[in-house]
């Protein structure tokens, strides 16, 4: 009997590994760093974000000069897509990064390459990357998005500056699925 541990503290016991289980499955989320004057710092470790897609809009279609001739690979900030396969909404803090990669350089006009798989397009070289992020606060005059260029080549800016609703903010909103943001080409978020 005196060996026996009361049920009380067994009960206890048994609450604490359950929320300690709840709350273990709750990423933690890395949100936006701003400089003192309000510049965005460079994301970070977006390479281990959740990888949501990669658009390729090549020069070969796009009479020579395509404005992005790389994969637009796109990642999303992990502990916010927790919340949005929840909720279904973009959570304050949400990050999207967009990082630019070349094709490894074409042997045809069209800019494609054989390689053992096949013909087509193979990625190569990163190249600078765009980035946004909601904040609805910060960013009301774009819709609640904020919008930012690392530059369009390596290695990527330290930091950013908002950019004008004129200069990207008007295009997302004009044809953006959901919340500015182009989930049609999301299959993981296009819900
Ligand atoms: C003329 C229209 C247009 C303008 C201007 C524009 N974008 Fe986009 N943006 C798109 C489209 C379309 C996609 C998705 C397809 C793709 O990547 O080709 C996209 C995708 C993105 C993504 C990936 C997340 C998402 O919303 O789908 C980011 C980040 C992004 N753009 C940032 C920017 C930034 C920063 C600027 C300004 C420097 C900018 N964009 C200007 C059309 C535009």
């Amino acid at each position: 009997m005196s060996h026996r541990i009361p049920a009380i503290a067994l009960a206890l016991l048994v609450c604490a590994s359950f929320a300690a289980a709840a709350f273990a499955r709750t990423k933690p989320r890395y949100l936006p760093e701003y400089t003192a004057s309000g510049e965005l710092i460079l994301p970070k470790n977006f390479h281990e974000w959740i990888y949501v897609g990669s658009p390729l809009t090549p020069n070969a279609l796009n009479d020579g000069k395509a404005g992005f001739p790389e994969y637009h690979n796109v990642y999303m900030e992990p502990g916010s897509y927790e919340i949005y396969k929840k909720m279904k909404v973009f959570p304050e803090g949400t990050i999207l990064f967009k990082e630019l990669q070349l094709t490894v350089p074409g042997e045809n006009a069209d800019g494609s390459r054989k390689e053992p798989s096949g013909r087509g397009y193979f990625p190569g070289a990163f190249n600078g990357a765009d980035v946004t992020v909601k904040d609805s606060k910060r960013f009301a005059n774009t819709g609640g998005w904020g919008y930012f260029n690392f530059n369009h080549s390596e290695p990527k800016a330290p930091t950013a500056k908002v950019k004008a609703k004129e200069e990207c903010a008007f295009c997302h909103i004009a044809g953006a699925k959901k919340d500015e943001v182009w989930t049609q080409f999301y299959r993981l978020l296009d819900y």
